[in-house]
């Protein structure tokens, strides 16, 4: 089979990459023309595990190809795969579909032989449909079908996730393109493959989302109670997570969520129930008390310095461990907060320093080491919950403090042991402090 994917990021990357490791014969193409030639060299574009050896892998072995000549790679395809960005609208923050629209505009003439156009990138409800007619009207005589295909994998885990889904949603009517989907996703045999209509497919993406937002929103409210009750955040979650129908996953207290697809997917679906004069209020408190959580999160740590014009170390900038990613990072929006109230900022990230660098630029100082960063520094922040951060030869990098005390936004480190060290330690929702 040979698949073309439009779009190579987060999603595409790793999905074209999957794919070619599968057997399938994969064009990844993007209109980035410098993305496309280091990938060509094998070199990646992101950090995600395990990625860079199965490209060189692939691309060796010839079922990987990378281009940037759209009309080619349609052509060869049995199932074009759009996975182009879909970021917040500017002004209205409704899901910004001209990528897509575009990427379907440019395709829509080239389409040879039945071919099913599967829409990874997370898309307001009834899109399919929009796209379905943008194609239409450019090659009546085409023959394909528009299938929604939403993506659910994990950044940092995202070869697992595409090797080991738990689930694969199909949003399709059409006969056709079920059985070609079948097909291809043969090989991953322990995977529920779940067939919905087209409008029920782009739902259970901005459904699940929510879900999840609004998950870590109540554990993070149950963070803010345990600090006043005298509980202990991750007793209680332990607690709660046990129940299987509350179910342990995305139980973890922090400083809110982030990264490039609950925000903006969150703010979408608002969007688009308000377009139906329809209210969403978990969704819409999920939205507000995550923005304030981020802003609480950089009080917190402010109200710690010990003297004004506080050195602060930052460790992470990614919006999570396992990715470079930064876009809407928690870590990147509390550290633009600080900067507001006089702080001189040092941070370390293992993989997102060039990425937060795109967005924070000259604003603070970037270190080589989490430990060059916390040399000098009053406090140490802890943004992004990298294992190695718990790591840390702490009893060493205490003696290069002014002041000993960690504000741990993740709840990563140990906190008796940090504590035994003579740190003054501030985790979240750790009442019994
Ligand atoms: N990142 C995730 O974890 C994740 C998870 C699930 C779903 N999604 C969804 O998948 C979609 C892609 O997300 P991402 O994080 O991979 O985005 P991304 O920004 O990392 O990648 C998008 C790529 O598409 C390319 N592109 C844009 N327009 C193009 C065009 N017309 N022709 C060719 N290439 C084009 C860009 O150059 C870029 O390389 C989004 O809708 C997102 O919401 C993302």
């Amino acid at each position: 089979m040979k698949i073309t994917i439009i779009g190579t990021g987060y999603v595409g990357l790793p999905s074209g990459v999957g794919f070619a490791e599968l057997g399938q014969e994969v064009y990844c193409v993007d209109n980035n023309a410098q993305k496309i030639a280091m990938l060509q060299k094998g070199e990646v574009t992101l950090f995600e595990d395990g990625l860079a050896d199965m490209l060189e892998r692939n691309l060796a072995s010839g079922k990987l190809h990378f281009t940037t000549d759209l009309p080619f790679a349609v052509k060869q395809a049995d199932i074009v795969i759009l996975a182009v960005g879909t970021p917040p609208h500017p002004v209205t923050k409704e899901a910004d579909l001209q990528y897509i629209e575009a990427a379907v505009k440019d395709l829509a003439p080239h389409l040879s032989g039945y071919t099913v156009v599967a829409t990874k990138s997370t898309v307001p409800v009834g899109t399919g449909d929009k796209l379905e007619k943008i194609m239409r009207d450019i090659n009546p005589s085409a023959d394909f079908d528009v299938i929604s295909l939403p993506e659910f994998l994990r950044e940092g885990f995202a070869l697992h996730d595409f090797f080991y889904p738990e689930r694969i949603i199909v949003g399709t009517d059409s006969e056709r393109a079920r059985k070609l989907i079948q097909q291809l996703y043969l090989p991953f045999k322990n995977s529920r493959l779940v067939f919905v209509n087209r409008k029920s497919s782009e739902t259970i993406k901005y459904a699940s989302n929510a879900f999840l937002a609004i998950k870590l929103n109540y554990i993070n409210e149950i963070a803010n109670f345990c600090e006043k009750s005298g509980a202990d955040i991750e007793e209680v979650a332990l607690g709660i997570g046990l129940d299987s129908r509350i179910g342990s996953k995305f139980l973890k207290a922090g400083p809110g969520y982030g990264g490039s697809c609950f925000p903006k997917d969150t703010v979408a679906m608002s969007y688009m129930a308000r377009q139906w004069g329809l209210k969403m209020p978990l969704v819409d408190t999920a939205i507000a008390e995550n923005d304030q959580r981020q802003i609480d999160m950089a009080q917190r740590v402010l109200a710690l310095c010990p003297v004004a014009n506080a050195k602060i170390a930052v460790l992470g900038l990614a919006f999570k461990n396992g990715t470079d990613d930064c876009r809407t990072s928690p870590a990147v929006k509390i550290v633009s907060e600080l900067l507001q109230h006089n702080t001189d900022i040092t941070a370390y990230d293992p993989q997102a320093m060039q990425t937060a660098q795109t967005l924070l630029g000259d604003k603070i100082k970037y270190a080589d080491s989490a430990e060059q960063a916390i040399a000098g520094s009053d406090i140490v922040a802890v943004l992004t919950e990298w294992p190695e951060f718990a790591d840390i030869n702490w009893e060493k990098a205490g003696q290069t403090m002014k002041h000993k005390i960690i504000v741990d936004c993740r709840n990563l480190l140990p906190m008796a042991e940090i504590e035994r060290l003579g740190f003054e330690y501030h985790g979240i929702g750790r009442g019994k402090k």
